[in-house]
């Protein structure tokens, strides 16, 4: 006990409350920091406190009264007081703890989509506009399906272990997007406007034009009265969309087991407007992808009336438009994943 407030501790007479009250709040009020005023606390209300001491041997209840009044006081002006403390020592650390946010924050990263996925959602966003819908196919296909279904016979090359990816003898990684066209047909009555894009497989050894996976985009228009020039019509519009609208567009003759005629489509170079450079091989003129009329056998497969419906089908495929419109020299670029190659587009 301190000496200094000159109470013997124990007698209720030696407690005088004016002065007790006094020196408390002279230490509530010179508390400088929370810790200071616990301190007191203790000194001052604490179980071994003068006045504790006094409240425990109160025998009159005039004394009692007044005691506790003195004790309800102190509790509160060291609530008070420490409530003030913690605001000041916030206040403080607010002041002090500035955060700058002018300061330069860290970098972060950030990536892009892959080239062939940006040309994925270009052609969908084309086709969507001209009221197709999208729609998925299987990587993993029959050769009912893959083959059979697409009349393609079955002496074709194509049937051959060497050229597909054979899983069992009736499962292949499909190789082209064209077997959604069947599964479409089957599921839907026309009109039908749809594209599928999609990866696709080949056993091809990976070199400057080949990569064993690619990406197609397949589409299929069938609905009364579909001609060539509805054919022609749409590939040239995606033509310019693709590689802008100062581009001409031509087609030649071609064979595919599912279309009948098939065509050929071709851009007017880009790179020389059709003057000839290395890009087209100096014909003015850019393969661009395979089409045709819809071969009738496909919708009697498929219970359409080939009498009453035509259609046309294209298979494009995406590596083939990125090399071109980006002058890309090798394919096996867009699979190795450099950000520093992909970042540039
Ligand atoms: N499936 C063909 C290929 O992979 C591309 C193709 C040609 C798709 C003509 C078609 C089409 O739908 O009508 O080479």
């Amino acid at each position: 006990m301190s000496k200094k407030r000159g109470i013997a501790a124990g007698t209720v007479a030696a407690v005088d409350p004016a002065e007790l009250e006094r020196e408390a709040l002279a230490a509530v009020a010179g508390a400088a920091a929370v810790g200071d005023l616990e301190a007191a606390r203790v000194e001052y209300l604490g179980r071994k406190s003068a006045l504790k001491l006094a409240l425990r041997e109160v025998r009159d209840r005039e004394t009692g009264m007044r005691l506790n009044a003195l004790r309800e006081r102190l509790e509160a002006a060291f609530d008070g007081r420490e409530e003030e403390l913690q605001r000041a020592e916030l206040d403080r650390s607010l002041g002090e703890d500035v955060i700058d946010i002018t300061v330069p924050g860290t970098p972060v990263r950030r990536g892009q989509l892959h080239l062939i996925t940006q040309i994925r959602r270009e052609f969908e966003d084309i086709f969507l506009g001209l009221g197709y819908s999208v729609v998925d196919g299987r990587e993993v296909e029959t050769t009912f399906y893959n083959f059979d279904a697409l009349n393609i016979p079955p002496e074709h090359p194509t049937r051959s272990p060497l050229q597909t990816l054979f899983l069992d003898e009736e499962t292949v990684l499909r190789t082209e997007t064209s077997p959604a066209q069947i599964r479409t047909m089957e599921q839907q009555q026309p009109p039908v406007y749809v594209i599928c894009p999609g990866r696709v497989y080949r056993r091809d050894t990976p070199d400057a034009t080949h990569t064993p996976t690619f990406h197609q985009v397949e589409g299929l228009a069938v609905d009364e009265g579909i001609t060539l020039g509805d054919l022609e019509g749409t590939l040239d519009y995606l033509m310019k969309a693709l590689f802008g609208g100062a581009r001409r567009s031509r087609f030649v003759t071609n064979h595919f087991p599912f279309t009948e005629p098939s065509v050929e489509a071709l851009v007017s170079c880009h790179i020389c407007d059709g003057s000839g450079c290395p890009v087209c091989r100096h014909s003015g003129w850019i393969e661009v992808g395979g089409s045709g009329m819809v071969d009738p056998k496909l919708f009697e497969l498929v219970g359409y009336d080939p009498e009453r419906y035509t259609g046309f089908a294209f298979g494009w495929g995406l590596e083939r438009i990125a090399v071109l419109r980006h002058g890309i020299p090798d394919l096996r670029e867009l699979w190795r994943n450099d950000p520093r190659l992909l970042e540039q587009f």
